[in-house]
């Protein structure tokens, strides 16, 4: 009888790690590296902490990430002190097979764009179960001023969704900007370009959380098998 491996079933956490360390061959000595948000890049943000000594820091999405970088001994910088970032790191929500995504399943999608537009390279961390045809079975998340909900939630309606509010124990939840964030379900983003041009036009809307202006030029996608590094054209929409 032949020897054979006993097939082995990561779990959805073995995967995140398996991307979030895969990541660091992104990471160029003497950079500053744009850090995302999430539980996969706290994954990243982990093996990070080896390579402390190689690079200068980090621009950080979110207060949350920045609290990490920060106890792992990574000096973090203000976006405005970073004209250009070489790599941009974050997971998704929701990625598609031409790396548009959905994010801010965390709700920092807002400083998540920010850091993205200010990075030449947009590396997705992802685990296989965030891989889709197209964009819009995971709830969209919208950062929204809170007296423009209503309105914004009747316009959703207009294109076949539903708005909620996040809350959180019984109160709105409010973003690092002090904002809401409206989740919207029933959307089929079938041309995410677009939608994301028309979503963030509507008064009120801080961002939508399509990313396809933003899109993602690599995503490290944890498979069963391993990670499998699937690359997409270069994208000149970095505005
Ligand atoms: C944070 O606001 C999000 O955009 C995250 O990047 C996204 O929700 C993925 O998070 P997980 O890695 O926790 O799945």
């Amino acid at each position: 009888m032949k020897n054979q491996s006993p097939a082995v079933t990561l779990s959805q956490d073995q995967l995140k790690t398996l991307v979030g360390v895969a990541a660091l061959a992104y990471v160029l000595p003497g950079e500053i590296i744009g850090v995302g948000t999430g539980s996969t890049v706290n994954k990243f943000i982990e093996a990070l902490a080896t390579m402390r000594g190689d690079i200068k820091g980090a621009v950080s999405s979110s207060l949350a990430s920045t609290q990490r970088l920060q106890a792992l001994g990574i000096p973090v910088f203000d976006s405005n002190e970073v004209d250009e970032l070489a790599v941009y790191i974050d997971g998704a929500d929701e990625i598609d097979g031409r790396g548009y995504m959905i994010k801010g399943g965390g709700a920092a999608l807002t400083r998540e764009k920010i850091v993205a537009a200010q990075s030449r390279r947009f590396v997705c961390i992802a685990d296989e179960s965030k891989l889709v045809q197209s964009l819009g079975r995971y709830p969209l998340p919208v950062e929204v001023i809170p007296t423009a909900a209503r309105r914004i939630g009747r316009q959703f309606a207009e294109l076949g969704g539903e708005a909620k509010v996040r809350m959180i124990g019984g109160q709105p939840l409010l973003t690092d900007n002090g904002q809401i964030i409206l989740d919207v379900s029933g959307l089929d983003i079938a041309d995410p370009l677009g939608f994301e041009t028309l979503v963030s036009q509507w008064p009120g809307v801080v961002t939508v959380g399509v990313f396809a202006h933003q899109k993602a030029q690599v995503c490290l996608l944890g498979t069963a098998t391993g990670v499998r590094t699937v690359t997409y054209e270069e994208s000149s929409l970095r505005t």
